[in-house]
Formats: C-alpha cells, structure tokens, sequence
C-alpha cells in the first residue's frame, strides 16, 4: 500500500503475501496486520493477554516481554504482534496458527419457502402518458396518477431518480414500492421493463462471522451466500471485549468494520450472481434487507453505544429499533431501501435468537419445544405457541477456542472430530485435512466425552493417573497427551495437550448451558418427559455429536429423535421474515410473547449450575442412557 514512508514510519513487509504497509512509531505490527489485511487471532483485542498474535519479526524492533510465549518460542524469535513497535523497517511472518484460516462458517438454514410469497417489497410496470403542453403536470405527480396511490411518500433519492428514468424507458418505467411498518414508500424508478427482478438479503451479523444471503423475492430461491470473519475479530474475540472496546474508542471503528465486512461479502453476491445470470448487477437492485443478530452487533451495526449493556442492570438502548434506509446504514444496497433489523428480548438474548425461534416454527407449536443456540454466548428458548421464556448463559468461549490451551476456532488445522483407542492413543480427523494444530469445540466435546468413556477423567473432569506417558503432571496439576509435537504442524513447539485447568473450564461452560435448560423447566413446572423436540441452532451445535453432549451432560438426556438441527437460524430467520409480511409479523409475536429471565442474579441457576459440574450431573437420574459405561468414581 505504501510505495513510499513518511518521516518516522516504518515499511512492513508481510511474507509470504508481500502486502508493505508503513506504521508510525506507536503503532504495533499487530495495527500493521490489519491494516495490510492479514487475519491474524487477536482474541483479546491487543491487550497482550490471550498470546495468539504471534510473529517472526525480522529488522529492527522492540518486544514486551510476555510469560504467554514459551522459552522456545523466545529463542525461536517469536514475539506477540499487539506487543511488537517498529522501529525500522520490518519483514513479519504471522505463526500458522496465529492465522485466522477459512472457518467453518455454517450457512445452511431452513431451507422453507413461505408460501406465498409476501414480501414487504413489489414492483409494478408503468406506461405513462408522454408530458404535453396541455397535459404538462409534472414528473411524479403523472407517475402517481398511473399507480393510483397518493398515499407512498417519495424519498428524495428516489425523485432525483425519476426525471432521467421516465425520459431513458422512453414513459415506460419499473417503479420499486416498499411498505415495511408504517413507511409506505416508493423506493426506486428504473427505466424500461424490469419487473422480474426483485432482489433482497438476508444477513446473519455474528460475533465471530457475517453470512449473507442474496435472495430473489419474486421466487423465494437463495440466489448466493456470502460468508466471512466479522472483522470486529481484530478489536477483541467476544462481545464484553468489543464493548469495552468501543468505551474506549468510540463506537465508529466497530460500526465501520461491521459495514465493510457486510458489504464486502454483498460485493461479492453480486458479482457471483451478474456472472451466473450474464445480468451486470448493481448494489441498487438490491431493494430490501433483513438483518439478525445479537443485541451487542445490532447496536454496533447501526452506531449505538453499547455502554449500559455491558454493566449490571444490562439495559440496552432499544430492543426495537426503527427500520432505516440503506444509506442511513452504509449498506451496500440501494440507499432507499428499507433494512428490517430483528428486534432483541435483552441485552444478551438478541435478535438472532428471536431468527432462531422463527426459523424453528417453535412459536407456532402447540407442544413443548426447546431451543440451544450456542455461538459465542449460549441462548436457550423453552415454550410453544402460548408462551415462551428465554435466558441466555456465558457458554461459549471454551468451545471458540479461548479458554482452552489447546482449543482453537473450527477453521483449517483444527481437530473437529476425535476418539481415543483402548491404547489410549487418538485417531482424530482434522478440518483441512492437515497436520493439527489445536482443538474445536466439537473436538472437546468428544475429547471429554472419551476421556470420561475411558476413565481417564473422574466424574470431577480430573485426569487420572492411567499409566504410561499419556497423562502426566503439569503447571495446572495433570495434563493429556492428545498429540505428540512430531505428529502436528511445522510451527508447533510443544505437544497438543488438554490440561485439569482446559477441563474445568469445558466443565463450567458445559454445566452452564444444562443448568440453564434446566432452570427455565423448573421454573415453568415442566419436566425433560413433556420435551416433545429440541432445536439446536448455530454452527457450533451443527457440527457436534448429540449423543457426545449427552454423555458429558451438557445437553438433556431425551430420545434422540426429539434432537433437530436447524442450523444457521439467525439466517434462516432473517430470510423468512424478507419473504413474507405473515413471517415478519410474527417475529415481532415472538419478541413481544418471549419473556426473559436473567440468570446473572439468580440462585436457582446456581444451583443447577453446580449440580451440573459433574460428568454427566450430580442426579445421575437425570442421564439414564448417558450414564452407561461410566467410570464408577
Ligand atoms: Fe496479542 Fe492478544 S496477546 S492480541
């Protein structure tokens, strides 16, 4: 980017891209990254905590010390990006494992069809009677007389729009109208004929990753999905880091990162699209927009401080916020157009969670259902047609990979899938096909599982002395050999292995989200026997082994056929409601029927929750079929 530095900057060379970008002198190579576009793990957002941005700096440079950096690491040159200032010109290579690789961004989701198709968008073919001297009324007035409807409001984008569209179609335009709550409007004027196209999008804004949908509203069909790292990643991994964060600095970087990440993955919709079709598209076909997530990425999407959600009592600024135009947003889509944002119950049970209601059909179920979203956070959703309670626990950053010595997010390198032989060696399939290089959470979750299966973990998740060289003792008391350094990347200092404190940090994450399943039955006077279906939503849930979850007790112990997938909700949801009024309606249902519980402050959570820090719980009765083939300690 930089041909030439200015005084007191320094060129950053990253290898082996060869993207130069120049840095100042208070700026770290980690700043250097981002802006060079290198995806580098920055999970605590540069504060020199979480010790994943680390580097080979080559030139000269100054490096705080870290005690996150092993004693090889430090003879090998490795520093940590966030703690690395320039001070000439630098050549950096980012570890293997310090990259963010492709990540296994789940877009499936429901793949229904609102029939019929409603959505709040429509286009009508006009022919207008040429202007003359005794029929001289002007523009707009003319095209409303043909449409007759005097009620749309016209925005001015729209009107500066209409001069040049009615003279180019020749009196014949498309006009676009959007009716979406209270604005009744006319959105777009194109010249000539195009009414058979009529497109919109669906977005999923998660923590960690951003999928977009490009969606023909004429057909109900998914026409290109988008997918990638919300680039907020480089400002902290979770959403307590972010917001601490934007107190820090502003909310504008979050908002901006968010936007750039959203409209990167639409240029590349359409550019997709004009190539399948042979139609040069442009972002203002795009009409309409639909957009979950959670209420701490909704606020940053469109600019609001998060500053009281993150502190007791957790208020944000608004659950329901007004639909704004696309340009009011920075979305790259027709400015006019209108951006349906779902509205959040709570701080922290958002608007992806009222997608994933919508996309299970739960709301619309006379019997018992529930539903587990764990993402970054976990979410839980109990109740039917009548009524329906929500509450939302810390879950996830042990299975995104924080928290874990060996864990690591599901992206290339990662063990995703793993059993332990009576030899109590692994056989393990890694995403990628590569060497491994830490473990997903769905990899701890069997990791555990089998750990347990083979009594190598008591019912406390504390490793056992079982002979041999695959346990033994370490900083944090025991730890398991997964992998020998020999057998993982070129990279690797040390063996892959999950230690006593990796375990009891699996252990609270897990009893969590059991003890939440379990508070919202108690507190409703339900019992496991009335579940007549659990709905796991979200990436991680997809790609996990139920009967594995069952047997460490994070999820309930029912048939397995009462378990269901309905994988990105958030996204299915968003898509549903830009197809049809009938589903937009009853999300907004959904958001004013589910009530919230706040688990923070409750003692019935407590003890649930520590009823549950046992494999599989406390009350053995409560994993009949989980229980078999445990170790008996
Ligand atoms: Fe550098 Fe966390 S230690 S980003």
């Amino acid at each position: 980017m930089s041909g030439s530095t200015r005084k007191n900057e320094h060129k950053v060379v990253f290898k082996p891209e060869g993207k130069t970008v120049s840095i100042g002198p208070d700026g770290s190579v980690l700043e250097a990254c981002q802006m060079a576009g290198i995806q580098i793990d920055a999970v605590c957002g540069g504060e020199g905590k979480c010790g994943r941005c680390k580097i080979t700096p080559q030139g000269r440079f100054s490096a705080t010390k870290s005690a996150l950096l092993t004693e090889d690491e430090v003879k090998g040159g490795v520093t940590l990006a966030c703690l690395t200032r320039a001070e000439g010109d630098l050549v950096v290579e980012v570890l293997p494992r310090s990259r963010l690789g492709r990540h296994q961004i789940l877009t499936k989701s429901v793949e229904e069809v609102p029939r019929p198709l409603s959505p709040w968008v429509w286009k009508r073919l006009l022919d207008l009677p040429p202007a003359t001297i005794a029929d001289n009324i002007a523009d707009l007035e003319r095209l409303l007389r043909v449409l007759k409807d005097k009620t749309l409001s016209v925005p001015l984008e729209t009107l500066r729009e209409l001069p040049g569209a009615i003279r180019k179609g020749n009196w014949r335009v498309t006009v676009t109208g959007s009716e979406l709550g209270q604005a009744r409007e006319l959105v777009r004027v194109e010249p000539g004929d195009s009414h058979g196209r009529l497109l919109g999008i669906a977005v999923d804004i998660g923590t960690t990753t951003i999928v977009v949908e490009l969606v023909d509203l004429l057909t109900g069909d998914v026409l290109a999905t988008a997918s990638d790292y919300n680039r907020q990643i480089s400002r902290g991994e979770d959403v307590i880091a972010r917001m601490m964060h934007s107190e820090e600095k502003g909310v504008e970087e979050l908002t901006s990162l968010a936007r750039a990440t959203i409209n990167s993955c639409i240029e590349s919709l359409l550019a997709k699209e004009s190539m399948r079709s042979g139609v040069s598209l442009s972002a203002d076909d795009i009409v309409a927009a639909s957009v979950a997530g959670n209420t701490i990425m909704t606020h940053f999407f469109v600019g609001l401080s998060t500053g009281h959600v993150r502190l007791e009592p957790y208020v944000p600024v608004a659950h329901h916020l007004p639909e704004p135009r696309g340009g009011d947003v920075g979305m790259l889509m027709n400015p006019a157009g209108r951006v349906l944002l779902f509205p959040s119950r709570a701080g922290y049970v958002g608007g992806d969670v009222v997608a994933d209601v919508l996309a299970s059909g739960m709301h619309r179920s006379g019997k018992l259902s529930l539903l587990i979203d764990v993402g970054t956070n976990g979410e839980i959703v109990l109740g039917g047609k009548d009524w329906m309670v929500s509450c939302s626990c810390s879950a996830g950053p042990a299975f995104e990979g924080a928290e874990v010595s060996s864990g690591m997010r599901a992206m290339d390198g990662a063990i995703d899938r793993i059993r332990i032989n009576d030899d109590l060696s692994t056989s393990y399939h890694v995403i990628g096909e590569n060497a491994p290089m830490g473990i997903c959470g769905s990899g701890l979750i069997d990791l555990v599982s089998e750990m347990f299966s083979h009594g190598i973990i008591d019912r406390k998740a504390r490793i056992q002395e079982v002979g041999g060289e695959k346990t033994r003792p370490s900083d944090s008391g025991h730890e398991f050999v997964v992998e020998r350094r020999q057998k993982l990347g070129k990279s690797a200092s040390s063996d892959l292995v999950v230690t006593d404190a990796d375990l009891q940090n699996l252990l609270r994450t897990k009893a969590a989200i059991y003890g939440a399943c379990a508070v919202l039955l108690r507190k409703t006077g339900e019992s496991l026997d009335d579940l007549s279906r659990i709905n796991i939503a979200g990436g991680f849930g997809y790609h996990l082994d139920i009967e594995r979850a069952i047997t460490i007790g994070m999820f309930p112990d029912v048939p397995r056929e009462k378990y269901g997938f309905i994988g990105n909700g958030a996204l299915g949801g968003a898509r549903l409601a830009l197809l049809s009024r009938k589903r937009r309606k009853e999300a907004l249902e959904i958001f004013e029927r589910m009530t919230y519980l706040e688990l923070s402050v409750d003692n019935e959570f407590y003890n649930e929750f520590s009823s549950s820090l046992f494999i599989p719980h406390t009350n053995l009765s409560q994993f009949p079929s989980a229980g078999k083939g445990r170790p008996s300690n």
